[in-house]
């Protein structure tokens, strides 16, 4: 073998060695089981081409087994959620935008701290100090709480992930405009075709929320994180700096158009899987409805058991007219006579339902997740929405 043979089997190998497997470090702090559900399905990519991934977050622990997953649980959220009346996000949904605006950011501050204290973070903030992670992904969604896990990881390639669609203060960090004049507000009901008012309340808000998150919250946050950190932190406006791509939950196709900078990469639906086989007793009901089936789902946050009697009762009856066959995920004991074709269970697998031929119909809170689930297997929607980015998307998956 001659020389420069030799000299380019040695690159390869190095090269090899490098992209076989990378070290990575998947941080959220978003207390939404949903979010879990989708940084999971990136983590799940990542392992499949052979990476190692450390999740860090408050759901963490729902995930596979694989030797190359390695939870690290931000525990006691329910907890902090039942001793916190002020972060019940239900009450959020009856909220006028500044009010909302505040109890959010008040949510935000709160989880941030809790993070802070919780085993999960302080085993790996006891890492030791010459460890190296090959990239970290931060979920953006919520706030800068955990952006200072780039410094004590000595900076390696850092990038950003949403979930929640593209938040606009995310997107404006990014350098993106706030394209206030047709992008409706992610808390708003605006939809795309706004009148004058509705634009110049939509623009008035909009950057409110994102002066009041970079102004107000993202210094609150600095100040707790430098007693976490250190007074040698930098700033968070610095480490932000430090992410130089975003992968966030849109699709051109069903989300409403909009201009992109190259550095937000639209991954929309990434969490959509084919459905698979459905265990034999739903299989059975759902094979056995002559009709068609209508599946009922709030989702991960909002529990069936909020929506109070007087709802509840209004939705048995109005189900009892139907002849389709009515699927519900209701997390709580029902205690009432539910009508013959209305059926209740605790959990339901919502996309192997959605993926089967004989769903007519997803009777849902709006949530990006679901609502990617059912525009994938051509579901028609009804939709029930209560708070936050929900009755945005029933706008703009509606259009
Ligand atoms: C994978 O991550 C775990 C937990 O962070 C770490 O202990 C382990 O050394 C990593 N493995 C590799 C091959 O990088
Ligand atoms: C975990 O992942 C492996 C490999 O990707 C898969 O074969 C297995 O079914 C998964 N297990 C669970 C419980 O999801
Ligand atoms: C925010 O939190 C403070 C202190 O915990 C509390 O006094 C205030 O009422 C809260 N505001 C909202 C809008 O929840
Ligand atoms: C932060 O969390 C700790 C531990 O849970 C708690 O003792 C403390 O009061 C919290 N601080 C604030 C400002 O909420
Ligand atoms: C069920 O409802 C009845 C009548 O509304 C009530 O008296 C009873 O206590 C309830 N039982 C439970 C377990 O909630």
């Amino acid at each position: 073998m001659n020389r420069y043979a030799l000299f380019l089997l040695g690159v390869s190998s190095i090269g090899l060695r490098y992209a076989s497997c990378g070290n990575i470090l998947l941080a959220s702090e978003v207390l939404s089981p949903s979010h879990q559900i989708w940084n999971y399905a990136l983590a799940e990519g990542l392992m499949a081409k052979g990476h190692n991934v450390t999740m860090l977050g408050p759901f963490a622990d729902r995930g596979n087994s694989s030797d190359k997953y390695h939870p690290l649980l931000l525990e006691g959220y329910l907890d902090l959620l039942l001793q916190n009346e002020d972060l019940d996000l239900k009450s959020f949904s009856d909220l006028q935008p500044i009010p909302f605006m505040r109890a959010l950011i008040n949510y935000s501050l709160k989880v941030c701290n809790h993070s802070y204290h919780t085993r999960g973070f302080k085993t790996l903030l006891s890492y030791p100090r010459d460890f190296r992670f090959d990239l970290i992904i931060i979920e953006v969604t919520q706030n800068a709480c955990l952006y200072p896990l780039i410094q004590r990881f000595g900076y390696p390639p850092s990038i950003a992930a949403t979930a929640f669609l593209l938040p606009p203060y995310a997107a404006a960090n990014f350098g993106n405009q706030l394209y206030t004049s047709y992008l409706p507000a992610y808390f708003s009901d605006y939809g795309g075709d706004m009148g004058f008012l509705q634009r110049l309340a939509n623009h008035v808000f909009t950057y409110a929320d994102a002066t009041v998150r970079w102004d107000y919250e993202m210094q609150t946050i600095e100040k707790m994180a430098r007693r976490v950190f250190g007074e040698d932190m930098d700033s968070m406006a610095r480490l932000m700096r430090h992410m130089t791509v975003m992968l966030c939950n849109l699709d051109p196709v069903v989300t409403h158009p909009q201009p992109l900078p190259p550095n937000i990469v639209p991954v929309g639906g990434l969490h959509v899987k084919r459905a698979k086989k459905l265990p034999g007793n739903l299989l059975a009901i759902m094979e056995n409805s002559k009709n068609g089936v209508i599946l009922f789902s709030l989702g991960t946050n909002i529990q069936s058991a909020n929506l109070g009697r007087k709802t509840l009762r209004a939705l048995l009856d109005a189900f009892s007219k139907l002849k389709l066959t009515v699927l519900w995920k209701f997390e709580t004991e029902l205690n009432v006579t539910l009508p013959k074709n209305v059926i209740v269970r605790k959990w339901l697998p919502q996309n192997d339902i959605l993926g089967h031929r004989n769903t007519k119909l997803f009777i849902s809170h709006c949530g990006a997740l679901g609502t990617y689930e059912a525009v994938y297997h051509g579901v028609p929607m009804v939709g029930m929405p209560f708070f936050a980015d929900q009755k945005n998307n029933r706008q703009q998956f509606g259009r």
